[in-house]
C-alpha cells in the first residue's frame, strides 16, 4: 500500500482464562485498511477484539493508538479515545429498549454533536423504520441500527464482532460495503470478527484464529 498511515498496532499479545487461548500475537491496522478475523467458535476472537479495542487488559503485550500504549494512558486518556475515536460494535448490541430507533441515534447525536446521516440510514435500508420502538425490529434490524449509531461519532477504528450475524448473504454484502466505504472516506480502519469466508477475504487481510497464534490468510 502507498502512504501508509499506521493507526492501531498490536505487539506481543498474549491471553489465557484458565487456559491459554493465544500467544505472542501481533498486528497493525493502517488507515483506510480491513482487517478480518476469523476462527472457530471459543479460539478467542472476541477475546482478541476486546483487547484490541482497549476493553481487556491482555496477560502480555501492548497496545499503540496513535503510537500511545492504550494500557499506559490515564483513565481519562483511554476513555476519551474509547468516546471519540473508538467504534466498538458488539456481538451482542446495547440498544436502549424502550426507547425508538430515532431516540437512540439521538443519544448519539448528544453525546457526540454529530448530526443523524440520512443518508447512511437509506443505505442501511432503516430509515423507514426510525420511529419504531427497538423491540419492533427485526434483529437485521437492530444490528444495522447499531453500526448506524456507532459511525455517526466518525471514529478512526472501528471493532465490529459478527456485525453480519443476523443478516441474509444480500443485506450482510450491503452492510460491509457500508463499513468499507465510510472507512475510505474517512480515513479510519476497520476489525472484523466473522464466521462468513466471503465477507472475511473481501477485506484487505485476513487472519485465522487457531493453535494459539494468529495465521495470516490473505
Ligand atoms: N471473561 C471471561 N472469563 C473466562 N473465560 C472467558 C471469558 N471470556 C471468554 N472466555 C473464554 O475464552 C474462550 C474464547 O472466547 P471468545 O468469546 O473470545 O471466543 P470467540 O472466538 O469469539 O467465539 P464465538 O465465535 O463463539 O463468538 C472461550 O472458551 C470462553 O469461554
Ligand atoms: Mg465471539
Amino acid at each position: 500500500m502507498h502512504n501508509e498511515t499506521l493507526l492501531l498496532e498490536a505487539k506481543g499479545i498474549s491471553h489465557d482464562f484458565d487456559y491459554p487461548l493465544f500467544k505472542d500475537i501481533s498486528l497493525a491496522l493502517q488507515e483506510k485498511e480491513s482487517i478480518a478475523i476469523i476462527g472457530v467458535s471459543g479460539s478467542g476472537k472476541s477475546t482478541l477484539l476486546n483487547i484490541l479495542c482497549s476493553l481487556l487488559t491482555p496477560n502480555k503485550g501492548l497496545v499503540y493508538y496513535n503510537n500511545k500504549n492504550i494500557f499506559q494512558l490515564s483513565h481519562k486518556e483511554l476513555l476519551q479515545i474509547r468516546r471519540e475515536s473508538f467504534g466498538i460494535i458488539f456481538q451482542a448490541h446495547y440498544l436502549f429498549r424502550g426507547f425508538s430507533a430515532l431516540e437512540n441515534l439521538e443519544i448519539s447525536k448528544f453525546l457526540s454533536g454529530n448530526d443523524i446521516d440520512k443518508k447512511l440510514l437509506q443505505q442501511l435500508k432503516i430509515d423507514h423504520v426510525i420511529n419504531q420502538g427497538i423491540g419492533e425490529l427485526s434483529g437485521g434490524q437492530q444490528q444495522r441500527l447499531s453500526v448506524a449509531r456507532v459511525l455517526m461519532k466518525k471514529p478512526k477504528v472501528i471493532f465490529a464482532d459478527e456485525p453480519t450475524g443476523n443478516l441474509d448473504t444480500a443485506t450482510a454484502q450491503e452492510l460491509i460495503e457500508v463499513l468499507f466505504t465510510y472507512i475510505k472516506e474517512q480515513n479510519a480502519g476497520l476489525f472484523i470478527v466473522t464466521h462468513e469466508d466471503e465477507i472475511a477475504f473481501a477485506c484487505d487481510k485476513v487472519y485465522k484464529l487457531d493453535n494459539y497464534t494468529l495465521e495470516q490468510l490473505k
